[in-house]
C-alpha cells in the first residue's frame, strides 16, 4: 500500500480525483492518492467532509478486491476501520484519560463520545464482485477548531501536540496492507475478533430508534454485509441496516 503514491497539493476530493483517474488509466492496487487541502471532501450520506488545510490527512487508496463477493463486501470497510482505530490507539497509547478507541457501525472511528475520522468506500461492480474500490479516509490530526460538528475530535486536542502527517500516512498504510493481506487469507476470525473488541456500544444495553419506534437492545455484532445485529429485550437477534436504526 502507498508503494505508488500521488501526492496533490490541493484537490476537490481524493476519491473523485482516484475514481477519475481510474476511469483514465490503469493503476497498480494500492495506489495512494493524498492531499492535505481537500476543498470538497464528501462524507457518508452526501455530507461534506470538513477538514482545515495542511492539518489532517485526506487520502483515498485503490484496491481490487475481486476476491469480495457482493454479500461479503462489508468485510472491506471492517478491516480498514479495524486499521485506522488500532493506528489511533497505538499513536495515542490511550489511558484512561484519553478515552477507548471505537469503531461507530457504519464507518466511523470515534474517540471516546467524539469522531476522529470517517471512511468513505466507493465501490465498481463487475457482475457480482468488486471490480475496484476506491478507500477514502479523512483523519483530523492537528485541527483543534471545527465549524461543521460540535462532536469532532483531533489527535492533537486528545494528546495536546502536533503530529507529522508524512508519519501517519505512512503507518497508515502499513497497518492497512497487513489488514487487507488477513483479509485475502480469509483469516475472518481474526478479523471478526479484532473488529468487535473495537465495537462501539458493543454488548451493552443502549437505547435505538426504528420506524420512530424507541427500543433497548445489545449491539453483538456486524454480519459480513454490512448489517448491524442487536439482540432485544425478547430474546431474538435482529438485523438493521443503515436506514432502518438510529442510535439515541
Ligand atoms: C464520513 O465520515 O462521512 C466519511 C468521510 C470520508 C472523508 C474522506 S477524506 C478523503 C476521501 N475523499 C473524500 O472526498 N472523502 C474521503
Amino acid at each position: 500500500m502507498g508503494q505508488n503514491a500521488i501526492h496533490l497539493k490541493s484537490v476537490d476530493s481524493t476519491n473523485s480525483y482516484a475514481t477519475e483517474l481510474l476511469r483514465q488509466n490503469s493503476i497498480p492496487e494500492g495506489s495512494l492518492i493524498y492531499t492535505f487541502e481537500q476543498t470538497n471532501g464528501r462524507g457518508q450520506r452526501g455530507n461534506y467532509w470538513e477538514s482545515e488545510p495542511n492539518k489532517n490527512i485526506a487520502l483515498s487508496l485503490i484496491l481490487y478486491p475481486s476476491f469480495l463477493n457482493a454479500d461479503k463486501q462489508y468485510l472491506l470497510t471492517k478491516i480498514i476501520s479495524l486499521a485506522v482505530a488500532d493506528l489511533m490507539a497505538e499513536i495515542l497509547e490511550y489511558s484512561e484519560k484519553t478515552g477507548k478507541v471505537k469503531i461507530k457501525w457504519p464507518n466511523d472511528i470515534y474517540i471516546g463520545a467524539k469522531k476522529i475520522g470517517g471512511i468513505l468506500i466507493e465501490n465498481s461492480w463487475r457482475e457480482n464482485s468488486i471490480q475496484n474500490s476506491v478507500v477514502g479516509i479523512g483523519i483530523n490530526i492537528n485541527q483543534t477548531q471545527f465549524k461543521t460538528t460540535d462532536n469532532s475530535i483531533s489527535l492533537a486536542l486528545i494528546a495536546s501536540r502536533q503530529f507529522d502527517l508524512m508519519d501517519i500516512i505512512e503507518q497508515l498504510c502499513a497497518f492497512i496492507e497487513a489488514r487487507y493481506l488477513q483479509l485475502k487469507a480469509n483469516k475472518l476470525g481474526n478479523i471478526d475478533f479484532a473488529y468487535l473488541q473495537r465495537l462501539y456500544r458493543l454488548d451493552t444495553w443502549n437505547h435505538f430508534s426504528s420506524n420512530n419506534e424507541m427500543f433497548e437492545g445489545k449491539i453483538t455484532g456486524v454480519s459480513d454485509s454490512g448489517k448491524l445485529q442487536v439482540f432485544m429485550k425478547s430474546n431474538e437477534t435482529k438485523e438493521f441496516d443503515l436506514k432502518e436504526i438510529v442510535f439515541i
